[in-house]
């Protein structure tokens, strides 16, 4: 019986997968026609997306056949209920769950009017109700947990760094769970539908945590999200919060000695996870390894020293780039001094940075012997790699996933909810 149903299983992904393929070059034409026909048929969701949709015009269409393509992960019924309780935000009911489900399959079809028969067609229902009734039952969780379905918070300090980079804390009006190492999507009132993730950067402990929160927000020139938390907030703005997600959290209790290396705002996970190593008894070994553009860009220096400070054990090095040198120069310092390193057994080590620079360190981790097993990655997505689509919309239904699209791409390299585009950085 169970062989039968993981035959069907199987049966029902290659032919999603294979109408899928036959879309490819008409990508574009499909993700349009997909929201016309969800707009015109359910006029009421259309405000649930940003206003300007050029530039994601396909987030949700790309994000279901991403989350397709990834059918057979084991990772996938929880990151799809993790998913179901944060699409809590969007206030939606079941029967937007039909409707979107319709729409998808009448932009599927009607790009593929040679090919599309009954079995394909039942194929993608199952499919998509699979998928569906995972994010259900992670929201109906959520409710029975008496979890709003966002949280509001209001703006109490905002600071920007050399233009760059704002520190954004803000007190929620009702507790919010969060562990460290998890990420939370975030909308401002001046752009209301225009959610992005963010990593938790606060450092309390478990209570004060849930109160207010702390954002690390680098600036993306021409960024939509990002410019409006360095230009337009200020205390008193009020933020809308959507559920805490991810899975990169902190090295296991009993981990006798960790290496944290950040880069940019990768030091926003790394923060907390810090402050929870740092509560543990006994205090495990720790080092962390800051890289920044310039010494300018240590945008949380002072609590660096305030923690060295109190924890005279803590081991801490900076590495920037001096005035005048090449952009790379930061991280071959500390690669070098990874390199030198001959401690690494037992090592536990949490990673966080650009996709570019995460990449390269795990591949210097790896001629240094660390296990895959040892390493949490948490790297942050850079711009969308275009390779040379014809269209925006077409990159979606590459085999190259869009980073900024999948909450969970920050995770733990063996446990992995969804594939992660570790482009850009
Ligand atoms: C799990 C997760 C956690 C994240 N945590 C953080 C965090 O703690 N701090 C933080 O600052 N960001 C973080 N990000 C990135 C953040 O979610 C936004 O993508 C980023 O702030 C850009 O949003 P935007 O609305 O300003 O730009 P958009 O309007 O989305 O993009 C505008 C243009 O900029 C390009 N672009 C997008 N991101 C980048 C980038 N990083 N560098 C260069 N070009 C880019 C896009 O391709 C697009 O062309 C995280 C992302 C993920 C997936
Ligand atoms: C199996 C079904 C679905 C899957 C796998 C899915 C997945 C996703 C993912 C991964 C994102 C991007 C992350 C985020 O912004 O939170 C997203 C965004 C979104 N989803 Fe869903 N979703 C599904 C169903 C729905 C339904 C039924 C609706 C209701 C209309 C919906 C509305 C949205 C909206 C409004 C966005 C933000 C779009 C944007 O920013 O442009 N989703 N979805």
């Amino acid at each position: 019986m169970d062989d039968d149903r993981d035959d069907g299983t199987a049966q029902d992904g290659l032919l999603v997968r294979e109408s899928l393929e036959r879309v490819r070059r008409r990508a574009g034409h499909v993700v349009r026609y997909f929201y016309a026909h969800l707009f015109q048929r359910h006029p009421h969701l259309r405000g649930l997306f940003p206003e300007v949709m050029e530039e994601q015009y396909d987030r949700l269409f790309g994000a279901l056949v991403h989350a397709v393509e990834q059918l057979d992960h084991p990772g996938l019924p929880a990151y799809l209920e993790q998913l179901g309780r944060d699409h809590r935000k969007f206030g939606i009911v079941d029967a937007d769950y039909t409707a979107v489900g319709g729409s998808l399959v009448a932009a599927l079809a009607r790009h593929s009017p040679l090919t599309w028969d009954d079995p394909t067609q039942a194929a993608w229902v199952r499919v998509y109700g699979v998928m569906v009734a995972a994010m259900r039952e992670g929201a109906a969780r959520s409710v029975a947990e008496g979890e709003p379905p966002h949280w509001r918070a209001t703006v109490v300090t905002h600071r920007t760094h050399a233009g760059h980079t704002s520190v954004v804390r803000a007190a929620v009006h009702a507790p919010y769970p969060w562990l460290p190492g998890q990420y939370a999507t975030v909308e401002h009132p001046g752009l209301p539908g225009v959610w992005r993730p963010y990593s938790l950067a606060g450092d309390a402990g478990p209570e004060d945590r849930e109160r207010v929160l702390e954002f690390h927000v680098a600036h993306v020139p021409g960024g939509a999200l990002s410019t409006a938390l360095r230009d337009r907030t200020e205390p008193g703005t009020v933020l809308r919060i959507g559920a805490a997600s991810g899975t990169a959290l902190a090295p296991p209790p009993g981990t006798a000695s960790v290496t944290l290396i950040a880069a940019g705002t990768g030091w926003a996970p790394v923060k907390p996870v810090l402050a929870e190593l740092l509560a543990r008894r006994p205090v495990p070994r720790i080092r962390v390894e800051a890289v920044a553009r310039g010494e300018e860009h240590f945008y949380d220096g002072a609590v660096l020293d305030g923690l060295l400070r109190h924890h005279p054990d803590l081991t801490v090095h900076g590495w920037y780039e001096e005035r005048g040198e090449g952009r790379a120069r930061a991280t071959e310092r500390l690669h070098d001094h990874l390199r030198a390193r001959r401690d690494w057994a037992g090592e536990a080590v949490y990673l966080c940075g650009p996709a570019g620079f995460v990449r390269g360190t795990v591949e210097l981790l790896a001629e240094c012997g660390l296990p895959p097993g040892a390493l949490v990655l948490d790297p942050q997505p850079g711009p969308a790699r275009r390779r040379g689509h014809v269209s925006h919309a077409e990159a979606f239904l590459d085999p190259v996933p869009v980073a900024w699209i999948d909450p969970a791409a920050r995770t733990r390299p063996l446990d992995l909810p969804l594939a992660v585009d570790r482009t850009g950085g």
